[in-house]
């Protein structure tokens, strides 16, 4: 007897299994499974996956699109400014208030999982105070992994290093850092060797905005990967966005990738914000914004798809939806080998939950019971259609449900139902 049993569904791999669910853990996995249970979600045909996992997210701005006005230039530096406004006049409520709005779509899509960068910047640190209020209120049904990050930079207001170490006190679980805004190229790597410190010191987890820039000098990667090498930090480091590689030297990059890989950091590009912020400055031809992909990915490095905004400051739409971004990504790094579709999907869900080091993650007998059933056969197909979440389960409760969107046709001769699933050659 399970609380809930999934029946009939395929796995990312393709096979066909019933998941027996007990708890909040995965007690049952086989072919097919014969037994009783309180609650039957019938999946056959569809899709089932692990929740998708965003690995890079700012929920203190999400939802506040427009205020206190649209970002006119489209440009990262005039979203930093905006956001400088923002950050002072919205309470400790308003935040909370966005940020579990946020939650809800996130849970509906199926999103279980996000690691979401907090601004450590103002004295107040009422993003702070407001992010572990959220984390705490949504743990039932999402992790919720938070950086302390010091958007105007470490060492560029007097208080940003005091208040990024208050920050950690009060219980933030990643360090971040941005060290293309820091006044100099030196102050830049200075503030990794500091980040990477502390971090090391705390036995914390670094996730990095990393040469978000257009600029092929801005190479604080390299600096990232020694540190990480130095303090012995393998395995537990992120550099985010990292576009500045787009534009680097090829035979510097040649030099530099193999770095990455020994220093075991991974990569989280966010093809959705950058293919929009990056090459603003540039006529034609103009640059796509996205970091090497395909090639980091070749090196054995880790890349995970990030989404990073949501109505917010520096990006007018989105949806909390993963695969809006593995679509995105897709296009941007040219992934069209079936191998490569598949894996931006992998991307989404697998990656990004070793990348943020989640415990229990999978589909597997004595994983957490945290699923989605999508309206799609195979993984590639979820990355093309971006179907409804037919069933979201979290730690073992079904927490969303939505219906299937299949055309209704008045075609005289043509069927009256329709959906977009690939066809079937004979
Ligand atoms: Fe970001």
């Amino acid at each position: 007897m399970f609380d809930l049993l999934i029946k009939g569904g395929t796995l990312p791999d393709g096979n066909q299994a019933d998941i027996g669910i007990t708890g909040d853990k995965i007690t049952a996995m086989a072919p097919f499974i014969n037994a009783d249970a309180a609650q039957i979600i019938d999946a056959t045909g569809d899709l089932v996956s692990p929740p998708f996992v965003d690995p890079h997210f700012h929920m203190d701005a999400t939802l506040s699109y427009g205020l206190p006005r649209v970002n006119a230039s489209g440009t990262l530096l005039e979203g930093i400014s905006l956001w400088g406004e923002l950050r002072d006049q919205a309470s400790v409520d308003d935040m909370i208030a966005r940020a579990l709005n946020y939650c809800d779509w996130a849970a509906s899509m199926g999103l279980l999982a996000i690691r979401s960068h907090v601004d450590t910047t103002p004295d107040h640190l009422n993003t702070v105070t407001a992010m572990l209020e959220v984390k705490d209120r949504v743990k039932d049904y999402i992790d919720l992994q938070l950086v302390a990050f010091p958007q105007d930079g470490l060492y560029r207001t007097p208080t940003g290093r005091d208040n990024l170490i208050r920050a950690l006190d009060m219980g933030v679980d990643v360090v971040g850092g941005i060290p293309h805004f820091e006044r100099t190229m030196q102050a830049g790597a200075d503030s990794l060797r500091d980040l990477c410190e502390i971090a090391a010191d705390r036995g914390l987890m670094v996730d990095i905005h990393c040469d978000e820039t257009d600029d092929p000098n801005s190479r604080h990667i390299e600096t990232l990967a020694y540190e990480t090498q130095r303090l012995g930090l393998n395995g537990r480091v992120a550099g985010s966005h990292l576009t500045s590689m787009h534009s680097m030297d090829n035979y510097y990059v040649s030099k530099l990738l193999p770095l990455i890989a020994e220093a075991g950091i991974s990569a989280i590009p966010n093809p959705l914000i950058n293919i929009v912020l990056q090459g603003r400055h540039d006529s034609f031809p103009k640059r796509r914004g996205l970091t090497r992909v395909k090639e980091m990915q070749a090196m054995g490095i880790p890349v995970g798809w990030g989404q990073d905004c949501v109505l917010d400051p520096w990006y007018s739409l989105g949806t909390a939806d993963m695969l809006d971004v593995a679509f995105m990504g897709l296009h941007v790094a040219q992934m069209t080998h079936p191998d490569e579709m598949a894996r931006c999907f992998t991307m989404v869900t697998q990656t990004n939950a070793q990348i943020l080091g989640l415990q229990d993650y999978g589909l597997h007998v004595g994983a957490q019971a945290s699923l989605v059933v999508l309206d799609a056969a195979t993984p590639t197909e979820a990355v093309r259609l971006r179907p409804a979440r037919l069933a979201v389960v979290a730690k073992g409760k079904l927490i969303s449900q939505t219906a299937r969107a299949d055309a209704n046709l008045a075609l005289p001769g043509r069927p009256k139902f329709i959906n977009r699933r690939t066809p079937k050659h004979s």
